[in-house]
């Protein structure tokens, strides 16, 4: 029987709103921020650094490069970790710019290293201005990342600091084997996957544990972030190699072929080499070291050996599995898969980009 009051469509309508009110709740947690909202929060935050004026040729490049520069994927990564535990996202601004600002470092000094004469679709730092300015201006990002750091709640500034430095100097050991495998063609994946791994996924995984801790997580899960993290930046420079052969210079606003230039062992290189019999390995390491080629030849001489050789394949395949790794262990944190879904969406948004 149905009340008068209260005919069945009316009843069914209010019942489907209930549940979609219901079910809205538990599917977005609203004390839970979007990642537009994480955007926008360390947006502004690195827009909100000032530098004095004076020396200019110190302070302008550091604006220059945090001024609408990049992606922001390591404070993205540690916000995001830390929203997932019901952290203070505000408390853990200094340490996510910190992150930011010291990753920015890196790439005044990498630019010089590489050679490479654009970032972000713009002159790097050592072509705007000189050598000098990018090795001075990256210094004084370095030292500012950790007056940023100083900033987070003193009491967990220990554990965080020791994380950073940690980082920071296994960054430099993976710089280090960068440049000394330019020299070498007997590099084995083992030793890229180790140089990888300092040169860039610890900044990473740093990042998804520094979030945690910054929100108080379980010990386990600290771990557990930190692996993920690193899994995730193995596979986001694997990618980075990729990209920088088979990638447009447009989107990606860095110059194609610079690592094919400078004898870069990347994971391309270093399958090719296994992968290469007698001829085609001796075609491909003179290739590398024919500096009187044209860069667009030498790039399309490159391209036609990795492609015999199903390169972009092998390349895709290994940047899925280190990223179906990340997802096995965000599935072990402690947090329910609805909660741990930003970071299932981080994964995603990795395996799709093409800058
Ligand atoms: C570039 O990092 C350096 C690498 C580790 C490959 P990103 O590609 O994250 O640089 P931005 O900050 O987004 O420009
Ligand atoms: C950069 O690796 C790693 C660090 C800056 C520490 P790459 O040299 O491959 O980065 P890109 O391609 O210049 O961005
Ligand atoms: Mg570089
Ligand atoms: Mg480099
Ligand atoms: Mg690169």
């Amino acid at each position: 029987m149905h009340n008068r009051k209260n005919p069945p469509g009316h009843f069914s309508r209010l019942t489907i709103e209930m549940y979609l009110c219901l079910t809205s709740y538990f599917i977005t947690d609203p004390a839970m921020h979007t990642s537009q909202q994480l955007t926008q929060l360390i947006e502004r935050y690195i827009a909100g650094l000032t530098f004095p004026e004076h020396p200019s040729h110190l302070y302008a490049p550091i604006s220059y490069t945090l001024e609408e520069g990049g992606k922001r994927l390591r404070p993205m990564l540690l916000l995001t970790v830390c929203d997932m535990y019901g952290g203070p996202v505000e408390q853990a601004l200094p340490c996510a710019g910190a992150l930011e600002v010291f990753h920015n470092f890196t790439l005044l000094h990498d630019d010089i290293m590489d050679n490479a004469e654009l970032r972000r679709g713009k002159s790097a730092v050592h072509k705007k201005w000189n050598h000098n300015t990018a090795i001075l201006s990256g210094d004084a990002m370095c030292i500012y990342s950790y007056h940023l750091l100083q900033q987070s709640p003193p009491a967990l500034l220990p554990r965080l600091m020791a994380e950073f430095n940690k980082m920071a100097l296994e960054v430099c050991e993976g710089q280090q084997y960068d440049m000394d495998f330019q020299f070498r063609e007997d590099v084995s994946m083992e030793q890229y996957n180790d140089m990888i791994r300092l040169k860039t996924a610890v900044i990473f995984g740093a990042a998804a544990k520094m979030g945690g801790l910054l929100a108080g997580a379980p010990e386990k899960d600290l771990d557990l972030l930190y692996e993920f993290g690193t899994e995730l930046g193995i596979a986001f420079q694997i990618q980075d190699d990729y990209l920088d052969t088979y990638g447009t210079s447009e989107i990606l606003g860095k110059q194609i072929g610079g690592d094919i230039e400078e004898s870069k062992k990347t994971f391309l290189a270093i399958n090719a080499l296994n992968e290469a019999g007698a001829a085609t390995r001796r075609a491909l390491l003179a290739t590398f070291a024919d500096h009187k080629l044209p860069l667009p030849h030498k790039i399309g001489r490159v391209r036609t050996i990795y492609d015999s050789l199903d390169i972009p394949r092998i390349t895709r395949k290994i940047i899925g599995r280190y990223l179906e790794n990340a997802s096995g262990l965000v599935a072990r944190l402690t947090v329910d898969e609805q909660t741990a879904s930003p970071l299932y969406g981080i994964i995603q948004s990795l395996a799709d980009r093409n800058k």
